[in-house]
């Protein structure tokens, strides 16, 4: 995908560069640079405004590195991880590598985390890198994740979260915006829910919101996700359910007119029930559309 075709979103991956002395992250990922807008010189602060999350109070938190991208999942099943389309950069597929169970990123010795490689990526058929629709991929792991204190499985939320519901995300997100390194602990931030057709209006998204997408505004003012916060959850309910899956937001990340978007779980139900009965028999689907 070209330069052009990003609408000028920021997605909220994040490249890795600095991670080339592993190798992972020195080839170059023309979709992803793309995707990032090639111009790091907007990288946020990690989710601006928010806080440590308390120490695995979001059990169900993953954090994903693939290729040389770094994004958050969430945990649906204990072989399946849900995450953004636009976190696979196709040529780095099967270096992904999901951590669960994880807080403290630089503590590798981290009790309670488990690592998995991923044995098949089922992106949504329907994902447009071009206008951002269907922006969802089931991770299926290569083993079984133990389930414990520090790992556990959230449930897909089954209504649509309304106009000014609160909900919640969490990511490790780049930390600081002069060296663009992601936080070492997972942060969280509270936001609600912004109606979607004020959010698509000629003072917001201008027509680019689409139907399946979701718009929310962190709950203090100029807190929002930042990069390598894609991917992660967007937790509502009493009961913490995922309502949808952190996808874009504007180059700065804190223009209250250009507000986060999620790509709705509600409405992708059906299609993320049949893959974790049935995967998606190729990691390559032929059709995308
Ligand atoms: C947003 O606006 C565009 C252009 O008017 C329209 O095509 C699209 O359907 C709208 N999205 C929603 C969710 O209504
Ligand atoms: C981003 O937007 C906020 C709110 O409008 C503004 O205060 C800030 O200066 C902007 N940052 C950049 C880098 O433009």
């Amino acid at each position: 995908m070209g330069a052009r075709g990003c609408l000028g979103p920021l997605l909220l991956l994040l490249l890795l560069p600095w991670a080339g002395g592993s190798g992972v992250g020195s080839e170059s990922l023309p979709g992803a640079v793309a995707a990032a807008g090639g111009d790091r010189t907007w990288l946020q602060p990690s989710i601006i405004g928010g806080h440590e999350a308390k120490r695995h109070s979001r059990p169900y938190m993953a954090f994903l590195q693939i290729g040389g991208s770094a994004c958050g999942a969430a945990l649906l099943h204990r072989r399946w991880a849900l995450t953004a389309a636009h976190c696979l950069p196709e040529r780095s597929r099967h270096k992904g590598r999901l951590l669960v169970g994880l807080h403290n990123r630089r503590d590798d010795e981290e009790e309670g985390t488990q690592s998995f490689t991923i044995r098949a990526a089922c992106p949504h058929p329907g994902y447009d890198p071009e206008t951002m629709e269907n922006d969802l991929l089931l991770l299926q792991l290569d083993g079984k994740v133990t389930l414990s204190r520090t790992r556990r499985l959230i449930p897909l939320a089954s209504r649509e979260p309304a106009p000014g519901a609160r909900c919640s995300l969490a990511g490790w997100g780049v930390a600081d915006p002069r060296d663009g390194r992601l936080s070492p602990t997972l942060q969280e931030l509270d936001v609600t829910v912004m109606d979607t057709r004020m959010c698509n209006n000629s003072r917001f998204w201008r027509g680019k919101i689409g139907p399946a997408m979701i718009c929310f505004q962190g709950l203090r003012r100029g807190s929002a996700p930042a990069k390598g916060d894609s991917g992660g959850p967007l937790v509502c309910g009493k009961r913490p359910a995922v309502a949808g899956v952190i996808s874009f937001s504007g180059k700065n990340a804190t223009d209250p007119f250009k507000p986060p978007v999620a790509t709705s779980t509600v409405k992708h139900k059906k299609w993320i029930q049949k893959i974790l009965r049935r995967g998606c028999g190729s990691s390559r689907p032929e059709h995308t559309g």
